[in-house]
């Protein structure tokens, strides 16, 4: 049936043409992904790629190949460059070429994942059950698929805020003064734990972060006296956070001794378990985590050491009824009906801050099924050893050091010289890092160690080999001599 004259469709009048250059699009980003390796990891964008991106809205249609043809001229040379095999900066996946295609099967089925008797649900649920049995997690336990670590985060805290911090907190309030909540975590928890508590309306001063040892773990004796001094200051000790790989460093807490803590004290036991909770899949690493399958609520990423592309956090609670009564709300318009379209068992609304949400289980199922979780076992443990291998090929050097433990997939270090003190090597440091992002030959990122500023390496990227390290590593050298030379 043709439309009227006076009707207007936003598909394609040309429906074989779309089809076409869709084809095009799936070669050419193939073959970007194929060649990553072959291309810089990371440069400026020049002024007049960013000029254009100022230009007035387009009120007129360009069609689809030309807006293409500025995709790939004005946007695809200037990505962030974490698809590269050298690019291990902040904590960010490499994602993955079917991960792609996925997105693509999803946005085409289009549903909205807040609620509603339709196959996304039952896919969530599935891939959910499937993060449950990974991590630990008992059967019964809920959860939700979220953007990513601090939305888990924030959903995980705002559960326990709620079962723990005061009376019928969704009606009334935090509670202020004396009695206020307070929550704890370590001085080398993410930075979202502090976002997620400012939001959920404690303010930082609920907010004790406690010291950690010279592994960056959480002091449990610090621990235990700050909750006691609360304690005898009337306030309310909430909610405790164990860090399952502190973004620094990759330390993890004794998440046992917090489980026994928490345990003790009444306090919700949430774990922030972003990168490191994965490294559950393997066997050799799981001991390390032991303890964090005691925990009320886990937070962690699937666009991080799972390379689903990004966004994919979750975050799992072993109470469902309180998690969904920290969230649900149901008006009249968003009646759970007994059949229909409104049926089912999976109003995912129920369960966070989103009500309407993309289908972004289906990448993660299609992926999980297509790729199996014993090749993505394989990829953590080899980034473990190869963080192990780079950390050996630092000590090794002796312009080169380690700044702190490697306890997991993340390392630490800096260039240096005899006789050149703290300050000039921080400043030496950061403009190394400067250049050798710059150069598009690595991207780490930095972080600051005690005091001493270092290029830190965060590795969950499948695609990088051991000469990627070995070239970081002699890049870092080289880069350094130069510097000192010049005189930084
Ligand atoms: C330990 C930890 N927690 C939370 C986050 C936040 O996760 P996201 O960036 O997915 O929001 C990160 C990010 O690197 C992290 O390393």
């Amino acid at each position: 049936m043709d439309l009227r004259s006076d009707e207007v469709s936003l598909d394609p009048a040309d429906w074989a043409g779309l089809r076409r250059l869709g084809h095009q699009m799936v070669d050419d980003m193939m073959g970007w992904l194929e060649g990553v390796r072959d291309r810089p990891v990371w440069q400026p964008i020049p002024g007049n790629v960013k000029a254009r991106l100022e230009a007035p809205v387009p009120m007129q249609a360009a069609g689809a190949e030309a807006a293409y043809r500025d995709f790939i001229e004005t946007v695809l040379p200037h990505s962030m460059g974490n698809v590269h095999p050298r690019f291990w900066g902040w904590v960010i996946g490499a994602g993955l070429p079917l991960g792609a295609l996925a997105e693509m099967l999803a946005a085409t089925m289009n549903p909205n994942c807040g609620g509603g008797d339709h196959i996304a649900g039952y896919v969530e649920a599935q891939v959910l059950d499937w993060c449950r049995t990974l991590v630990g997690f008992p059967a019964g336990a809920s959860g939700i698929l979220v953007s990513g670590g601090s939305m888990a985060n924030l959903v995980g805290l705002a559960v326990g805020r709620n079962q723990n911090g005061g009376e019928d907190i969704r009606r009334h309030g935090v509670p202020t003064g004396g009695s206020r909540p307070v929550f704890y975590a370590s001085e080398e928890a993410h930075s979202s734990i502090q976002k997620a508590v400012e939001l959920l309306g404690v303010g930082t001063d609920g907010l004790r972060l406690i010291p950690v040892d010279q592994n960056f773990e959480i002091d449990l004796a610090a621990l235990r006296q700050a909750i006691a001094a609360d304690r005898a200051a009337g306030q309310r000790p909430c909610c405790l956070v164990g860090g399952a790989g502190a973004v620094k460093t990759g330390a993890i807490d004794d998440l046992t001794a917090l489980a026994d803590i928490a345990q003790a004290e009444g306090l919700w036991y949430h774990v922030d378990g972003a990168f490191g909770a994965l490294a559950a899949l393997s066997p050799a690493l799981r001991p390390r985590l032991a303890g964090m399958e005691r925990a009320d609520s886990l937070a962690f990423d699937l666009h991080k050491w799972m390379s689903i592309p990004f966004e994919a956090g979750c975050v799992l609670v072993k109470d469902r009824e309180a998690h969904r009564r920290t969230f649900a709300v149901n008006p009249d318009y968003l009646t759970h009906a007994e059949r229909g379209l409104a049926a089912g068992p999976h109003w995912m609304d129920d369960y966070g801050v989103q009500l309407s949400r993309n289908f972004r289980a289906l990448k993660i199922w299609l992926c999980f099924k297509a790729l199996g979780l014993e090749t993505f076992t394989r990829v953590i443990e080899q980034n473990v050893a190869q963080t192990r291998y780079l950390a050996d090929l630092v000590e090794q050097a002796d312009d080169l050091e380690l700044l702190a433990p490697v306890p997991l997939n993340i390392a630490v270090f800096r260039f240096r010289a005899a006789g050149v003190d703290d300050a000039r090597l921080n400043r030496l440091n950061a403009e190394l890092l400067m250049r050798l992002q710059e150069s598009g030959v690595a991207v780490p990122s930095n972080a600051t160690i005690r005091g001493r500023f270092g290029i830190r390496v965060a590795h969950v990227n499948h695609r990088t080999r051991r000469e990627d390290f070995d070239l970081l590593v002699s890049e870092v050298k080289r880069l350094g001599g130069v510097l000192l030379a010049e005189g930084w």
